[in-house]
């Protein structure tokens, strides 16, 4: 019955969001509570904080969502929320009220791989039941820098991924070292716009060590050393002017996507699959998207990439918890939390 709705729950890092999706991938109802405000004075995403706003939040927009689906419990086929990986005590409050409101009402529950979920959102962002598999699907996020090859939503091998920072802490730090605000990402983009991408030559970390790993953490000392110069420890006596501020932007953001497509169109090409989904934070900057699309046509591929909404944190993408239901896929009331799942 394509009319069957499931209540999809998601609190892995600082976005509280539920949403009443259908069986075909509409959505009835969505809420998302963002808590950037929240995090912006720190910099960074700080856990019992971002813990304390979902334990505040997660039951009014839990309610929005299903209001909005003029949907009851009793409506649902089951409820699903993302266990794993995240932060612990965010992940505990997504986890706990999905457990609960799926003994009060009595439905069935579904534990969701939210990296998975991220890849997923590029099927819902396809018109019809076209299916995008398999395929080479790549996470770019604040939290994970990973590569699969994907066979079915929920068949991914791991190829590799991130042995320090994730591009999007990169993008994040860079933007913290050059006062831009919290998250930075976007903040970078917009002043790489302004410069010149071959103004600094900085490392492009792991680039042909013939691996699908990443390193962004060598990147990151060269933009510290190109703002202060080695040694110094002090970012507030320093002064730049907007043109070196944004030719680092630029420079900072070039060495990012350079392997970032790189290594994507390798495991393209090594797989011999002819789709490359892409999903997470940073697949909404720009320059990431228009070199992935130069190869992709180069290389003769398709390059699925959800719209900028469905590649941040939200619940809708939690309308993968249907395939596991298919598979008959469900969690006990004693699911735990997974925050460090790395594969
Ligand atoms: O997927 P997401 O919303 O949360 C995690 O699961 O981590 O990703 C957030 C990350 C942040 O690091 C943010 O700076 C980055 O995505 N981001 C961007 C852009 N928009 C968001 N990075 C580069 N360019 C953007 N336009
Ligand atoms: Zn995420």
């Amino acid at each position: 019955d394509p009319d069957r709705v499931l209540l999809a729950i998601e609190s892995t890092c600082d976005e509280t969001a539920a949403a009443v999706v259908t069986r075909d991938g509409r959505v009835l109802g969505e809420c998302i509570a963002t808590q950037e405000k929240l995090h912006e004075q720190f910099g960074g995403v700080v856990p019992e904080i971002a813990a304390r706003a979902h334990l505040q939040r997660i039951l009014p927009v839990i309610q929005t969502a299903m209001q909005q689906a003029d949907v009851q419990g009793h409506d649902l086929q089951a409820i699903a929320v993302a266990d794993r990986p995240g932060l612990a005590g965010s992940l505990l409050v997504g986890v706990v009220a999905a457990k609960s409101l799926a003994m009060a009402w009595d439905r069935p529950l579904v534990a969701i791989n939210h990296l998975h979920a991220h890849l997923y959102a590029c099927q819902l962002s396809q018109p019809g039941d076209e299916s995008v598999y398999p395929a080479i699907g790549l996470i770019v996020s604040g939290g994970h820098t990973t590569l699969y090859r994907c066979d079915s939503p929920i068949d991914l091998v791991y190829l590799g991924g991130t042995i320090d920072d994730a591009a999007g802490e990169a993008f994040d730090k860079v933007a913290a070292m050059l006062s831009l605000g919290f998250p930075g990402g976007v903040e970078v983009s917009r002043w790489a716009v302004k410069g010149d991408p071959t103004a600094y030559d900085f490392p492009r970390g792991k680039r042909n060590d013939g691996t699908f790993d990443f390193s962004f953490s060598g990147l990151k000392t060269a933009v510290r050393y190109a703002i202060v110069g080695p040694g110094r420890q002090d970012f507030s006596s320093i002064e730049i002017s907007d043109q070196v501020k944004a030719d680092i932007c630029a420079s900072f953001e070039a060495a990012v996507v350079d392997v970032l497509v790189r290594k994507s169109r390798r495991a393209v090409k090594q797989n011999r699959v002819r789709r490359l989904l892409v999903g997470g934070g940073v697949a909404a900057n720009g320059c990431l998207r228009r070199e992935l699309a130069k190869a992709a046509d180069e290389d003769g591929f398709e390059l699925v990439i959800a719209p900028p909404e469905l590649c941040t944190d939200n619940a809708v993408m939690g309308a993968i918890a249907w395939k596991q239901i298919e598979r008959g896929q469900f969690a006990s009331l004693e699911l735990d939390i997974t925050p460090g799942l790395q594969r």
